[in-house]
Parts: structure tokens; C-alpha cells; sequence
């Protein structure tokens, strides 16, 4: 009985936590310090994110001009705090009304986490 109750109880758990997503989840911290993750998210963020963001982070991406507010500084704090994981993580997946950035539904909620990954490692120096 318990083997089968186990796997349900914990679907539900699971649910239950990305239900909660616009609030911000708890951030994985192993995963987001791991350096595959990382790499991962910096393959990412070259991708979908620096023509804004820029290669650094820094916010001064190729399509930055006349952008009103332009795109985040995102090797700063917030964004690259660690306790603020859960709320970039829901930035990305949301977007944010009124600004040029717009939310990735479509990224896999590891692909989400490996992005939060990156930008933590960017405050860093890394
Ligand atoms: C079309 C340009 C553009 C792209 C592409 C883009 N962003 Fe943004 N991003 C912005 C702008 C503009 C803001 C708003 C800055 C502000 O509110 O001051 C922003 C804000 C953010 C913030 C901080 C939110 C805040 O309140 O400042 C994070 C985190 C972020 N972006 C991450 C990402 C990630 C990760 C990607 C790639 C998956 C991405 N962005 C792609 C333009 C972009």
C-alpha cells in the first residue's frame, strides 16, 4: 500500500509547488550552483536573452536602444542574489507588463531554473 500511496503523495506535492510559481518557488540550491546547470543556462541566455541583456549581463545588448525601461541590469542584486532565485525564476517564466520583457512559457521549468543558475553566477564574476 505504502509503495503505491508514495508516488502520489509526492505527484501531489510536486503540483502543489508549481502551482505556486507566480509567487516565487524555493530555489534548488545544489542544482543552481552546479556547474553543468550553469552551463547549461549560459547556452540559454546567449540564445534568448543577451540581444537584450547583453553578452555580460550588464544590460547593454544589441537591441537596447530606445528601449523604455531598457533591459535589467541582471549581474546586480537582485537578479543575481541567491535568496531572490525564486523571484527571477518567476520573472522569466511571467514577464513583466508594461516593459519589453516578456514572459518564457515555453522554456521547461529546468531550463528556467538553468537561467536562474546563470544569472546568479553572473554577480559573481564567473
Ligand atoms: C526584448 C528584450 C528582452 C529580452 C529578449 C529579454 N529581456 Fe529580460 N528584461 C527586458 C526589459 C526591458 C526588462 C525590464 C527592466 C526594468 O523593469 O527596469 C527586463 C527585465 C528582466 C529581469 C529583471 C526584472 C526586473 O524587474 O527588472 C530579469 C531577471 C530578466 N529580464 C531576465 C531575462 C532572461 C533570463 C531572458 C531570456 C530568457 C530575458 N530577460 C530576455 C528586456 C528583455
Amino acid at each position: 500500500m505504502l509503495t503505491l500511496m508514495l508516488p502520489i503523495a509526492l505527484s501531489m506535492l510536486w503540483f502543489g509547488i508549481s502551482s505556486c510559481e507566480s509567487r516565487g518557488p524555493a530555489a534548488p540550491e545544489a542544482f543552481l550552483s552546479s556547474a553543468a546547470v550553469r552551463a547549461a543556462g549560459a547556452r540559454l541566455y546567449a540564445s534568448h536573452c543577451s540581444v537584450c541583456h547583453g553578452a555580460d549581463g550588464s544590460g547593454n545588448g544589441p537591441r537596447r536602444n530606445f528601449m523604455v525601461p531598457p533591459p535589467a541590469n541582471l549581474a546586480v542584486p537582485p537578479w543575481s542574489r541567491r535568496r531572490d532565485a525564486g523571484r527571477t525564476y518567476a520573472v522569466i517564466r511571467a514577464g513583466l507588463a508594461g516593459t519589453a520583457m516578456k514572459g518564457w512559457p515555453a522554456l521547461t521549468e529546468r531550463q528556467t531554473w538553468e537561467l536562474v543558475g546563470y544569472i546568479e553566477s553572473l554577480g559573481h564574476g564567473a
